[in-house]
């Protein structure tokens, strides 16, 4: 059985990590187009540049939490026939253990220099402009996809999406794209979709399945109907 999990800023929610438009979220003190555009890097990059290291010093003192580990475990029971496409720019995923994993939106923890390409592991702040380790500019930008710019792995997303059985949304809103038409790719190519969420999204395309609750509990109840060979993604 061949499951697709997107996951997005709700999945992170319970390890302390701030959502964006949830109350108090990360859209209400800020802008997105100050924050998350090249216009805005390129208007102010010191803000730019200051936003990402608070939420690069949050992720690092973040611990993954249940709904991490519960997807850790559904990727020993199906191995290469799982693939996790997270929303986030976080590394919890990764630090619960997860390796077959996407980071549509780039990751914090990793700079791009606008001067050569260079593509590095990074975390530390950006803020005070650090000679990029290649060419030496001070040209570090965060390697985090903004709006206007192109999600990563989108061939490879597509694909995973139009081949599973099982498309499984995670703690997001559905508000953006590419990723909030996933679901309905996956249901026009056969797919069983199911909706883990908090509150309910409102796709386009209704799931064929929504569990309710905090992510830490509605994860791991899932994953456990998977691994116990139940056919999930089915009502009740
Ligand atoms: N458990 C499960 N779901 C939760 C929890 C929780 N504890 N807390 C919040 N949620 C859900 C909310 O109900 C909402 O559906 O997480 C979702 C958060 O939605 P957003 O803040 O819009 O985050 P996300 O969907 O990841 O945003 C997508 O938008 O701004 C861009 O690039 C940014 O990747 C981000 C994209």
């Amino acid at each position: 059985m061949r499951v697709v999990v997107l996951t997005g800023a709700g999945i992170s929610a319970e390890s302390g990590l701030a959502t964006f438009r949830d109350a108090g979220g990360l859209w209400e003190g800020f802008a997105v187009e100050d924050v998350a555009t090249p216009e805005g890097f390129a208007r102010d990059p010191d803000t730019v540049l200051a936003f990402y290291d608070a939420r690069r010093r949050a992720a690092a003192s973040a611990v993954p939490n249940p709904a991490h580990d519960a997807l850790v475990a559904l990727e020993r029971e199906l191995g290469e026939d799982l693939l996790v496409v997270t929303q986030n720019v976080d590394d919890l995923h990764e630090r619960a253990g997860s390796r077959r994993l996407l980071h549509m939106h780039g990751e914090l923890a990793r700079a791009r220099c606008t001067a050569c390409g260079l593509v590095t592991a990074w975390h530390a702040d950006l803020r005070p402009r650090p000679a990029c380790p290649s060419c030496g500019r001070r040209a570090l930008r965060p390697d985090v996809v903004w709006f206007g710019e192109v999600p990563y792995g989108l061939d490879t997303i597509e694909d995973a999406v139009r081949g599973c059985d099982v498309f499984a949304a995670v703690g997001t809103s559905g508000a953006v794209y590419p990723a909030a038409g996933l679901g309905a790719t996956a249901a026009a190519f056969g797919a069983r979709t199911v909706e883990l969420n908090l509150a309910p999204s409102l796709p386009a395309v209704p799931f064929d399945d929504v569990r309710v609750g905090p992510a830490t509990a509605v994860v791991p109840a899932w994953v456990d109907e998977i691994v116990r060979g139940g056919t999930p993604g089915l009502a009740g």
